[in-house]
Parts: structure tokens; C-alpha cells; sequence
């Protein structure tokens, strides 16, 4: 599937996701508005009438008042999604009615997944009966657990196979860009993988080009870094701050990190000074300007793989392509290291 990623997931991905054959989805973010929203679901339909319509929930903003329940019901209840994706916590309970996030979505007729980074939040999102789980390790682009929190994407995948989702399936988050690590989500026993950054760096995706060459540009794993650097910045300005354990970011490096990775509590300070307005404004002003150097350009482990911008069309069957060939080539390449094909 394409990960719902906010700023960048809209209806035309979504819609050449689809066509290419895998679940492409529609990033709702913090759904404090309608109207984006709207427009993308509409450019879905257009490009892809036909396939299911998949919309991705953040959690704590989503869910976190009345009117953000309001709003998701609405959009069930208008739009119709086939499935749901909820990150964030995946799982919240609306107080004055007690209904889950899940139980909404399943009276829509929704199937719900959740996308967790540890055990116990799979298995809150098992206990609410949610039809299948994602793994997101700590290799994935944008947010997620804090470093320390979470676990590479493989072992977290083995422990919700194992331990929490033996009748749903799993899917895995994280670094995956082409077909190996579609091969080895399935040699862990996953049933599917999710695409983020690979589709970020796509034509159809939204956002900045120049966000989007940075990405094609990296060289490598060593460009990217799990921090909480820009969440700090960030956090300080908005109406909407990412709460802990999820005030953290998978990120290209750049001049941001150079300077307060690994001083946080200067950056703290900075922050509660007089210098706190020109630093958010000079952040503000990067992110739009998309200057990749001071804002965050959200992105993966696997990013160094990336040699172009593609269409998603392209992106989904080449891997799904490449993936193949490589389980068809598996039983050789264990048989030659077993010796048995040797003479
Ligand atoms: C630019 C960007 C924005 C993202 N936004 C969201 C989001 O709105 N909701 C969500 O559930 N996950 C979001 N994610 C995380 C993805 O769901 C997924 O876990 C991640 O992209 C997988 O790792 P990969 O980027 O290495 O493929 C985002 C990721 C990126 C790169």
C-alpha cells in the first residue's frame, strides 16, 4: 500500500497507486478542515472511479476533540472509504459516547488498519478489533516513536506476527523502495508493505519539487536521522503540537540537525527566548519556500536508493515486478549456499 502522508498523499497518488494494483492512499492529516480534503477525494474519483478509497486518520489531533470526531463521521459517512488507516495512537475512545475510532469505522463499513510501533500499542489496536496491524520501525520516514522508543521495522514485524496478530495481517513500514524489501517483508512473514518515501519522491505527489529532488539526491542511509530536533521548532508555533512519544522525525540531515542535534535543551532555550519568534519564522519560511536545507524533508532509511522521480504507476509495478523475480530466484540461491546444488 501507499502510506497516507500529509502534504504529500493526495487523490492523484492515491488514484495511480491504485491503478499500479496496490492500496493507494489519501492522507486526511489532522483533519482541522474539510475542504482539502474534499478536493483531493474528488480528483480520486475522477482518476480512479472504481478503485476502493482509502483515507489515513492522525490520531491524537483527529480524535482529540468533539468536532474532529464530528468531522471523521462525516467524512464516513459521505465519502465511504473501503478501508481506514489511524497512526498516532492508532486507537482513541470518544468520551461522551464510548465508541472507538475502530467501531465508527466498522458501523461505515470501513476495515480499519492500525500502524504501530511497539507491541503494546498492537495489541490496544488488536483489542479493538481492528482488521489488520502495520509495523512501522524506526527506519520510516516522518513521524513516529522516538528513537528510543522504537524498534527496527523487522523485529516489530516478528513480534506482531508472533504475539499479537496471528489471524490479521501485518504489513511493514520502513525503508522499504524496492523489491528486496518487499522479499524480505514476506521472508518475515508479512503480508504486504508499505510504500512512503519511494512514493513521496513520485510525479503525482504533492508538495515541493525541490523537497522532492532532495530526496532523489541523498546518497545514502548515512543522509537520514530519527530526530526530535524539528519537532521541537516546530511544536513551539503550532495549534496542533506532536505529542511524546511522537514528537520525532525520520529526516534527511541538513543545517537544522547539524546545529542543535544533540542540543536540545540550548535549542529549549533558544526557543523560550526572544529568539524563539525568528527561529519559527525562519523555519516557517523555509518549509514554504521548500528549502530542504533548514525545514524537514520527512523521509526513510531506504531513501539513498532512490535515482528519480517516477510515476507512481511506474514506481508500484517495477517493485512489485522486482520482487517477484527475486522470490522466483530464492530457492537457487538457498540451494547454492546449502551446497546441494554444488558438484
Ligand atoms: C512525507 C511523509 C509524511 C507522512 N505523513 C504521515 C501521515 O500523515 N500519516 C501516517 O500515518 N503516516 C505518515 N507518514 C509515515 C508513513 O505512514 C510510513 O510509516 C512511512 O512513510 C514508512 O517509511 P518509508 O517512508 O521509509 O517508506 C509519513 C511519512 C512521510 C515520508
Amino acid at each position: 500500500m501507499g502510506a497516507p502522508m500529509a502534504g504529500v498523499s493526495g487523490g492523484k497518488l492515491a488514484a495511480a497507486t491504485c491503478q499500479a494494483g496496490a492500496l493507494g492512499f489519501i492522507a486526511a492529516g489532522h483533519l482541522m478542515e474539510l475542504e482539502s480534503l474534499e478536493q483531493e477525494l474528488t480528483a480520486f474519483r475522477q482518476e480512479a472511479p472504481t478503485s476502493p478509497l482509502c483515507i489515513g486518520f492522525i490520531g491524537y489531533s483527529t480524535f482529540g476533540t468533539d468536532e474532529g470526531w464530528e468531522r471523521y463521521e462525516r467524512v464516513l459517512r459521505k465519502h465511504k472509504p473501503a478501508v481506514v488507516q489511524f497512526f498516532a495512537p492508532a486507537i482513541h475512545t470518544q468520551q461522551s459516547t464510548g465508541r472507538s475510532n475502530v467501531d465508527v469505522a466498522h458501523h461505515h463499513a470501513a476495515l480499519v488498519l492500525a500502524q504501530v510501533g511497539s507491541v503494546q500499542d498492537g495489541l490496544a489496536a488488536a483489542n479493538a478489533s481492528v482488521n489488520g496491524l502495520i509495523a512501522q520501525g524506526s527506519e520510516a520516514g516522518g513521524h513516529g516513536l522516538r528513537r528510543e522508543m522504537g524498534s527496527a521495522g523487522s523485529t516489530l514485524a516478528r513480534d506482531l506476527i508472533r504475539k499479537v496478530a496471528q489471524d490479521i495481517p501485518v504489513l511493514l513500514a520502513g525503508g522499504i523502495v524496492d523489491g528486496y524489501g518487499v522479499a524480505s517483508a514476506l521472508a518475515l512473514g508479512c503480508d504486504g508493505v508499505v510504500l512512503g518515501t519511494r512514493l513521496w519522491a513520485s510525479e503525482e505527489a504533492l508538495g515541493h519539487e525541490s523537497l522532492k529532488r532532495a530526496l532523489v539526491d541523498a546518497e545514502s542511509t548515512d543522509s537520514v536521522q530519527r530526530t526530535t530536533v524539528f519537532d521541537q521548532i516546530q511544536n513551539t508555533s503550532s495549534s496542533i503540537p506532536w505529542p511524546e512519544p511522537f514528537d520525532s522525525l525520520g529526516a534527511l540531515r541538513n543545517e537544522t540537525t547539524a546545529k542543535w542535534d544533540g542540543r536540545m535543551n540550548e535549542l529549549s532555550e533558544e526557543l523560550s527566548t526572544g529568539s524563539q519568534s525568528t527561529l519559527c519564522t525562519i523555519y516557517r519560511e523555509a518549509q514554504q519556500e521548500g528549502n530542504g536545507q533548514i525545514a524537514a524533508v520527512l523521509c526513510g532509511e531506504g531513501v539513498g536508493a532512490i535515482d528519480s522521480i517516477k510515476s507512481a504507476y511506474d514506481i508500484v509495478k517495477k517493485i512489485n515486478e522486482e520482487s517477484v523475480g527475486i522470490v522466483r530466484r530464492m530457492p537457487k540461491m538457498l540451494l547454492d549456499n546449502c551446497g546441494e546444488n554444488r558438484t
